[in-house]
């Protein structure tokens, strides 16, 4: 069975596209490499032993996109490609709704066209915003914060729309946590421009002699320690998630929406300290003022995923600490 993945050669993709094709799907992929290195493409080969087949395409060409769906047989689509950076999003949010929202609208009427009718969306927890409670519940009323957020938001809004309009199509929208880690290979991992917005990134390059200390941006938030809690998830488990969703949507129609998270929540500092146990590594911090936006507790229930997906994470947050440095003590300037 043959899986698109949009955006096949970034992070979440390329350790998705990993787990695919040791399960036997055949994979292709489209990627513009606007944020990512077609280096991906030969460290899968050499963890997998598997070619994927590439289109270096940008996914709002309709051209393009029903060249490869005339080319290619595709059963389902993951949807990964899109601008993530939430501060950008903030400066430019018309280039991110043109670009996160026009792809997906794209790839929805090629596939129509083409009769593929499986559609798996990368989303995010972002989506939810400042929770009334944790854990949080797919239930519950989302109230994104920033213009990156509200592109998810519009996305699940356009696919929800469009199952409840075709009964042949399926849609699954995962609404991922906070991914860490790396695949156990050290080949493939998280590899951002300049200087890292996320905290595990920060936190391997201080380690690696990158940059000099983590900054912490707030200790006085109301959890237990001051610091922010999140829910971090090792991203093969995430990967892992998409294997259930495809099957799901192929066992099932209309829109079902999902949260991908552990439901542990853990602070900056017991990130900061289990790092420092697992890799026997001193990470020097300070604590700063808090970030425009930041939350202080956010973490899933992910008992519907476990249930009607079948889904359980399986590594800990030693895991997460031990991948994210085997990847990038191996990478030290990611892909460069
Ligand atoms: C961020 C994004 C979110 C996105 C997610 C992807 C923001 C406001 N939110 O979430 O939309 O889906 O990444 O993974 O950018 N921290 C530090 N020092 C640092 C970096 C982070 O103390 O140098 C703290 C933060 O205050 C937070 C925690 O670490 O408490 C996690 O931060 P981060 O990795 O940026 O993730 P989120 O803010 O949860």
């Amino acid at each position: 069975m043959k899986i698109l993945l949009t955006g096949g050669a970034g992070y979440i993709g390329s350790h998705t596209c990993v787990e695919l094709l040791d399960q036997g799907y055949e994979v292709v992929i489209a990627d513009n490499f606007d944020n990512s290195s077609k280096k991906v493409l030969d460290r899968i080969k050499k963890i997998t032993g598997k070619n994927v087949i590439l289109y270096e395409i940008d996914v709002k060409d309709k051209m393009d996109v029903d060249k490869l769906f005339d080319e290619q047989k595709i059963e389902a689509v993951i949807h990964f490609a899109g601008f993530k950076a939430v501060g950008e999003s903030c400066a430019f949010p018309v280039k991110y709704y043109r670009n996160n929202v026009d792809t997906t609208l794209t790839l929805l009427e090629s596939m129509k066209e083409h009769n593929v009718n499986n559609f798996v969306f990368s989303s995010s927890a972002t989506v939810y915003g400042i929770p009334e409670s944790v854990p949080l519940q797919e239930w519950m009323k989302p109230g994104c914060i920033n213009p990156y957020g509200r592109t998810k938001y519009v996305n699940e809004l356009i696919l929800k729309d469009a199952a409840d309009a075709d009964e042949n199509l399926s849609v699954v929208l995962l609404r991922y946590f906070n991914p860490i880690g790396a695949h156990k290979s050290g080949l493939i991992g998280e590899s951002p421009s300049g200087i890292p917005n996320n905290l595990m990134p920060y936190i391997t390059q201080v380690a690696v002699g990158k940059l000099e200390q983590l900054g912490i941006f707030g200790d006085d938030y109301e959890t237990r320690d001051g610091t922010g809690v999140r829910d971090y998830i090792h991203v093969v488990d995430l990967a892992k998630g998409h294997l259930k969703a495809i099957e799901y949507a192929l066992s099932h129609k209309g829109c079902e929406l999902f949260n991908l998270g552990t439901g542990t929540g853990y602070s900056v500092l017991d990130i900061v300290k289990a790092f420092e146990k697992a890799n026997d590594i001193k990470i020097p911090y300070t604590i700063k003022p808090r970030r425009a936006g930041d939350i202080a507790e956010f973490y899933a229930d992910p008992k519907k995923a476990n249930k009607e997906l079948n889904w359980h994470t399986e590594n800990t947050l030693e895991d997460m600490c031990r991948d994210s440095w085997n990847w990038q003590k191996k990478n030290p300037n990611g892909y460069e």
